[in-house]
């Protein structure tokens, strides 16, 4: 049987059952009570407060209970064809399983982040900015998993140098306008790059002066404003600074949120401004700051542009990560009570994921590798004892205890997300399996999130429908493979003499096989 839609972050387990492997929970995607159609969803909620969305985006579900239209668009690299991800029925989740199917056998990116307002307010491939060049990456549409009430579907994964933006919008505020945004995330995927922004910048894709902008930012940079605590904090971009309050520096009522779904709330009017979040999965939302617009030429009254940017600062600046799930922009300034209502519709969306992986892959478990490439099924991914290498080799019984050693490696839970996996060396205590300029070597852990990063590995059912594709955890567009009998990260198709598409879906399927030793 096919091994379809495992990966990281859902509640699709795989379990053995002796040689087989079966798929466990996910069949109950397919059985779960299906929700009664909600007659309100956000945007209907903003509408009946007197504050109607202008632009709605998800990849997960519909924004209007009527909504019935695409929700964004996916590329696969096979042959760059396209696909719209619509939902399953009206106001209703996304429909995950056509993705899926479209982008078996191969990778997918997402291209578009339909609007739902009916405005056309679009997010496609961010252009370049005054900050860096372009035009950005666009997401793997595979690398954030999810389920909402059981319901499998994705999240826009932004790792550095992704970004979305529409510079020609409807309906936006600009100048000194009220509005309002809310985005759902994942609180646990941030860094401290400039900037993981939703929300409304400049249509120039330049730093235009503060007050140019104003957007939900997540992460931990502390180069503006900050909050209590370590970070990551929700903070309002409103250009030439971060704010976690009335003003630049330490805003000790602005805390540490890091929910694995975190709703984040911005709004904005005339010398007014408020920053509100709160647990996606249950619960209401706290006010972190409420009050004046800082004291600091330009910000008062604002100069909003009314372009719409995702994962970026407003001049394209695209050091930062972050996953988005859902977010809505407003026209004018939504009260408590309706932000509150809309908390109440998205912990009733039921977002969840999984705790980690099981069966063969539960980390503990000893594991060898098989190459399944038809040159290469005695083949196992070993390091070097001569080098730091990681290459594939053929293994037998008749192999020397060095080399099946070489060949064997410890599970472990993925050192950058504990829903993925790492391989830690069976001979070799403490070093792991890594990529570095895209080749794999083994190699001590540093404790560094580069080095946790580059060991992380998310498994997915195999490319060429055996066995597992282990997705890159900072590249998400490429996956573990052996090229010429070395191991590499890998896209099919691209820059790298090892990216060849020839033969990719088989090099990067991989066997879990009986540990060697
Ligand atoms: O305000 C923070 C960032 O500063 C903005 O996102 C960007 O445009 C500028 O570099
Ligand atoms: O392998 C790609 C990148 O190359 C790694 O993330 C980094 O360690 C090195 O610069």
């Amino acid at each position: 049987m096919s091994i379809s839609g495992w990966a990281r972050r859902t509640r699709r387990t795989l379990l053995a059952a002796g040689a087989a492997l079966s798929l466990a929970a996910g069949i109950l995607v397919g059985t779960a009570t299906t929700s009664t159609a909600a007659t309100q969803q956000p945007c209907d909620i903003y509408a009946a407060g007197n504050t109607p969305c202008v632009a709605a985006h998800s990849t997960t579900r519909a924004l209007y209970a009527a909504y019935n239209g695409s929700l964004y668009q996916v590329r696969r690299a096979s042959d760059n064809t396209t696909k719209d991800i619509g939902v399953l029925s009206a106001g209703g989740y996304a429909n995950a399983a056509a993705q899926d199917s479209f982008c078996a056998g191969t990778t997918c990116v997402i291209t578009v982040v339909y609007d739902q307002s009916g405005r056309g307010n679009n997010l496609t491939q961010a252009p370049a900015g005054g900050a860096a060049g372009g035009p950005d990456n666009l997401a793997s549409a595979t690398a954030a998993p999810t389920t909402l009430n059981g319901h499998e579907a994705y999240g826009v994964y932004v790792a550095a140098g992704t970004g979305y933006r529409n510079d020609h919008t409807s309906g936006i505020a600009t100048g000194d306008q009220a509005e309002g945004m809310y985005a759902v995330l994942d609180g646990t995927h941030y860094n401290g790059g400039c900037c993981f922004d939703y929300g409304n910048a400049e249509t120039s894709n330049n730093d235009t002066g503060n007050g140019h902008m104003e957007a939900i930012y997540f992460g931990n940079i502390k180069v503006w404003g900050y909050g209590s605590g370590n970070g990551p904090w929700v903070m309002a971009d409103l250009e030439n600074g971060l704010f976690s309050g009335a003003n630049q520096g330490l805003n000790a009522n602005d805390p540490t949120v890091n929910d694995r779904y975190l709703t984040a709330m911005v709004k904005g009017e005339p010398n007014q401004w408020a920053i509100r979040a709160g647990n996606a999965q249950s619960g209401g939302l706290s006010t972190f700051y409420s009050g004046a617009r800082p004291n600091v030429s330009g910000y008062n009254p604002m100069h909003k542009e009314g372009a719409i940017i995702l994962g970026i600062g407003g001049d394209n600046s695209k050091g930062s990560a972050g996953t988005f799930y859902e977010g809505v922009m407003t026209s004018g300034y939504p009260s408590d009570a309706t932000e509150n209502a809309v908390q109440a519709n998205v912990n009733a969306a039921g977002y969840a994921s999984s705790s980690g992986a099981t069966g063969p892959l539960a980390p503990g478990s000893r594991i060898s590798l098989r190459a399944t490439t038809a040159c290469c099924t005695s083949d196992y991914i070993r390091h070097d004892d001569a080098d730091s290498q990681v290459v594939i080799s053929a293994v037998d019984s008749a192999s020397t205890a060095a080399l099946k050693g070489d060949a064997t490696w410890i599970v472990r839970a993925g050192l950058a997300d504990s829903s993925c996996v790492s391989f830690e060396s069976a001979n070799d205590s403490g070093q792991y399996l890594r990529h570095s300029n895209f080749q794999l070597y083994l190699a001590a852990g540093d404790g560094s999130s580069l080095f946790a990063q580059d060991a992380t590995f998310c498994p997915q059912s195999g490319h060429n429908g055996q066995g597992y594709s282990f997705q890159s955890d900072n590249y998400p567009g490429k996956y573990l493979r052996h090229y010429d009998y070395i191991g590499y990260i890998a896209s099919d198709g691209g820059s790298n003499a090892w990216d060849s598409a020839t033969s990719w879906s088989d090099d990067t399927s991989w066997l879990v096989a009986a540990p060697w030793a």
